[in-house]
């Protein structure tokens, strides 16, 4: 083999790798970010940190709480998720020990100061957002950018308080965000060409695929998903069937890989009733943003799905049961 058949060919197993798994420890990174923070190490934050980190193309990952048990959560899930990719031949120990290794966990806010791109994943409160964008503007290096992986607020409001709207964009994860291969990349009408096209390419260096979209109310999937999970919710208001039939249905008949309500209570109810509350104040005239009754009464009684162990179902942990009868 010639040596440029060589090399076409290591590119081509190169990219066949980076396509089955996010595990690489490259050097290069097209968005030129070598030093990334991540805010917030919940459900989403906690697997956003790992997959940046994960990804080998950063000197260094900054996972912040400000609380240290918040911290401590954070690390105890990244590091139970990594066990298991390392325990089901998923990922190398050696790549598993560079991962956590090349994450700096910390309480200082002041240790996100001289990263290029900030994630942050903190609870969808506009209030603590903006607070949390006011403190950041004034602690971080001009050149950091700015992303929020919010899945319902503007992305144009947050930037107001960073005082840096050219340098503020969306990237919007999915749970579990280890396994889902998409991110939405959101450009406001102020964010910078440039800085769009780097956190655009900074997706696909951490193995993701990015698709594009405005800052509108739950950008693509979110504005087709909920919905649909609402919908499902509807007809069990109207006792039109059951919902393990919802969910069996929307398996078997429409190739989900979990039916709505399953869904729903895999996503959280407490935040699929937060984004739809938001979107039926903000959009009234909007007939696809409805608040079903079982919804509100289910997060009303703290059932809010897996992570209280019942919700539309029962849970044992991550282990889904029967239905709530
Ligand atoms: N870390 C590491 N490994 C994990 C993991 C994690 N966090 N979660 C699951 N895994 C592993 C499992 O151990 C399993 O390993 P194995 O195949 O070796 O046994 C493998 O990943 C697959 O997991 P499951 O056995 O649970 O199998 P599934 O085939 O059912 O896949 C799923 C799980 C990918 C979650 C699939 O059911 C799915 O795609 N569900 C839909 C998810 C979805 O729609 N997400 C979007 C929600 S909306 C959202 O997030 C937006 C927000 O703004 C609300």
């Amino acid at each position: 083999m010639s040596s440029s058949a060589l090399a076409s060919f290591g590119s081509r197993l190169l990219l066949k790798h980076q396509a089955k798994s996010s595990h690489r420890f490259l050097s290069t990174s097209a968005s030129g970010f070598d030093k990334v923070g991540v805010i917030g190490l919940g459900l989403m934050g906690h697997g956003v940190c790992q997959v940046a980190a994960a990804s080998g193309v950063h000197s260094s990952v900054v996972a912040f709480e400000p609380e240290q048990k918040f911290l401590d959560l954070g690390k105890d899930r990244i590091e139970k998720s990594i066990g298991k990719l390392v325990s089901k031949g998923k990922m190398s120990q050696e790549d598993a020990d560079k991962t956590l290794g090349s994450i700096h966990f910390t309480t200082d806010m002041s240790d996100l100061k001289d990263t290029d791109f900030i994630v942050e994943a903190v609870i969808e409160n506009m209030d603590l957002k903006r607070d949390l964008y006011t403190s950041l503007g004034a602690t971080c290096d001009e050149k950091t950018i700015f992303a929020s992986n919010t899945s319902s607020l503007s992305i144009g409001e947050m930037a107001q308080f960073s005082g840096r709207t050219d340098r503020f964009v969306g990237v919007h994860f999915f749970n579990p965000v280890q396994l889902m291969k998409l991110v939405e990349v959101i450009k406001t009408d102020e964010t910078d060409q440039a800085v769009f096209d780097k956190a655009y390419a900074w997706v696909n260096d951490i193995g993701k695929v990015p698709v594009s979209c405005g800052d509108t109310p739950g950008f693509i999937v979110n504005r087709l998903l909920v919905p649909s999970l609402l919908q499902a919710m509807l007809m069990v208001d109207r006792n039109d069937a059951s919902v393990k039939d919802i969910d069996i249905s929307m398996q078997l008949g429409a190739g989900h890989p979990m039916g709505p309500l399953h869904l729903a209570d895999y996503i959280g109810l407490d935040t699929a009733l937060f984004i739809t509350q938001g979107w039926v104040e903000k959009y009234p005239d909007e007939p696809a943003f409805v608040l079903p009754k079982c919804l509100k009464e289910k997060v009303d009684a703290g059932d809010l799905g897996r992570k209280t162990g019942k919700g539309f179902y029962h849970w044992d942990g991550d282990k889904r049961g029967d239905p709530v009868a």
